[in-house]
């Protein structure tokens, strides 16, 4: 099984390398995050945004997995299920889910929407999709599974969840009057949630990988969003990392081969939390707009900054990185210089290139490397040969920096604009 993971604070790009990969795969699977996640695939000029679905769907002969270790919106899924309707995908062949996913309820979306609210100016700036109150129940060992769904019981163990939500809602006085609405889309999309495929993914991932077919895990977010490793706590709830996919899958790490590592060519951050390089001024302002630097999944302008070593040799370090993808090195184009971030420079003037545990809280200056941009459209280029001397320098300086191979160069948002090193 190989796994595909974002290593910097998600949006890197993951949802177009696993589209354009999946060919060399026979299950793409999902392990981690939920309706969170955007990732996008742009193919016959025409865009998608998923959410929860993998993003090998759109091929004909793989199947897709939610694995176990998902947190899963029965309303969101639907949803996007509807929406891809046109494309006449064989759901019932090429999706299954894991009865052991985490079922996201109506009010952990509420629960998510009042913590965020109580913590004022510093609140994480979560999706509000409600991710950390879902995770927080699977661990405390009262969430509601897949597999409950098809239980007689499942509205009796529903209803003993929502009675202890709306007990913390009324603490945190908050407003549950749409809870009834929220109720009905719910149980409807539940109904619907049933017609689906739901299995013990974890035997069909180990069945398919003893049979010697290929797997290939999709990660949602990015490292620096890990809980445990990420910019605590302004991360999400989730292991991130490749070890999620072990567990969030049921695979053996034995059975990890390559893990491709995802970075853009500079670096976006949406939420709050630490972000050394970010740009606060009109360079910033230029990469959001050629970059088209707002949210897949909640519209949110991007916070967006020169590229940060550092961050990244972390991310490798964590997950064992075998190869590097770049992505949207197109959006450099309009850069005559470019700045590298190769170290930060500590309150006392000490300057480190680890991401120690004090990082998190020090006001850290990034220390640059200034080198030539390209500043030239790579609309014509279609191989890597064909790179201006510059992009291909800068590619260079970072495998070097990074010790790790960059396999792929990615110019523009399409499948096709893909080029291989
Ligand atoms: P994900 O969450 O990692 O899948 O990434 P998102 O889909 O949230 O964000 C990446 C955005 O960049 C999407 O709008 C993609 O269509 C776009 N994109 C991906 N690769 C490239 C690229 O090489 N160049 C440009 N300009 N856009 C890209
Ligand atoms: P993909 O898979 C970028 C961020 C949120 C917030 C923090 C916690 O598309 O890369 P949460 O809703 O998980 O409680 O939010 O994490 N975040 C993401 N940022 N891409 C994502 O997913 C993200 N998923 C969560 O903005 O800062
Ligand atoms: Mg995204």
């Amino acid at each position: 099984m190989d796994v595909l993971l974002g290593l910097q604070w998600g949006d890197e790009g993951k949802g177009k390398v696993v589209d354009v990969l999946a060919p060399q795969y026979d299950v793409v699977a999902r392990f981690q995050g939920g309706p969170n996640a955007g990732h996008t695939l742009e193919f016959d000029g025409i865009k998608h945004v998923l959410h929860q679905i993998p993003s090998g769907i759109f091929r004909e002969n793989i199947l897709n997995i939610i694995g176990n270790g998902v947190v899963l919106d029965p309303v969101v899924l639907r949803k996007e299920i509807e929406g891809l309707h046109k494309f006449n995908i064989a759901f019932k062949k090429n999706l299954f889910i894991s009865k052991k996913a985490t079922i996201i309820i109506p009010t952990h979306k509420l629960l998510d929407a009042a913590y965020e609210k109580s913590k004022g100016d510093k609140k994480i700036g979560s999706t509000l999709k409600g991710i950390g109150p879902t995770y927080q129940d699977k661990i405390g060992r009262v969430a509601l599974r897949v597999g409950d769904i098809l239980a007689p019981d499942f509205e009796e163990k529903y209803n003993t969840l929502v009675e202890k939500h709306k007990t913390i809602l009324s603490f945190y006085d908050f407003d549950i009057s749409q809870l009834a609405e929220l109720e009905k889309t719910f149980f409807d999309a539940v109904a619907f949630f049933r017609t689906l495929n739901l299995v013990d993914s974890e035997y069909e991932v180990n069945d398919y990988l003893a049979s010697g077919k290929k797997v290939l895990a999709e990660g949602a977010q990015g490292s620096l969003l890990d809980i445990d490793f990420g910019s605590y706590p302004f991360v999400t709830s989730s292991s991130t990392m490749v070890a999620g996919a072990c567990t969030g899958l049921g695979v053996s790490p034995s059975k990890i081969g390559d893990v491709f590592g995802i970075f853009k060519a500079y670096c976006t951050r949406v939420g709050s939390g630490p972000f050394p390089t970010e740009l606060h001024d009109a360079t910033g302002e230029a990469m959001r707009k050629e970059g088209n630097e707002f949210g897949s999944t909640t519209g949110r302008p991007r916070r967006c900054g020169w590229i940060d070593l550092p961050a990244l040799k972390y991310s490798i370090m964590i997950n064992g990185v075998t190869q590097l993808f770049m992505m949207k090195a197109d959006v450099l184009n309009i850069f005559e210089e470019i700045k590298i971030c190769t170290h930060y420079e500590l309150p006392d003037g000490s300057k480190v290139d680890r991401l120690t545990y004090e990082l998190n809280d020090d006001e850290v200056k990034p220390v640059y490397k200034t080198v030539p941009g390209w500043f030239t459209s790579l609309a014509e280029v279609n191989e890597y040969e064909k790179f201006p001397k510059e992009l291909r320098d800068y590619v260079d300086f970072l495998e070097k920096e990074l010790g790790v191979p960059i396999k792929m160069v990615s110019v523009g948002p399409d499948r096709k604009q893909t080029i291989l090193r």
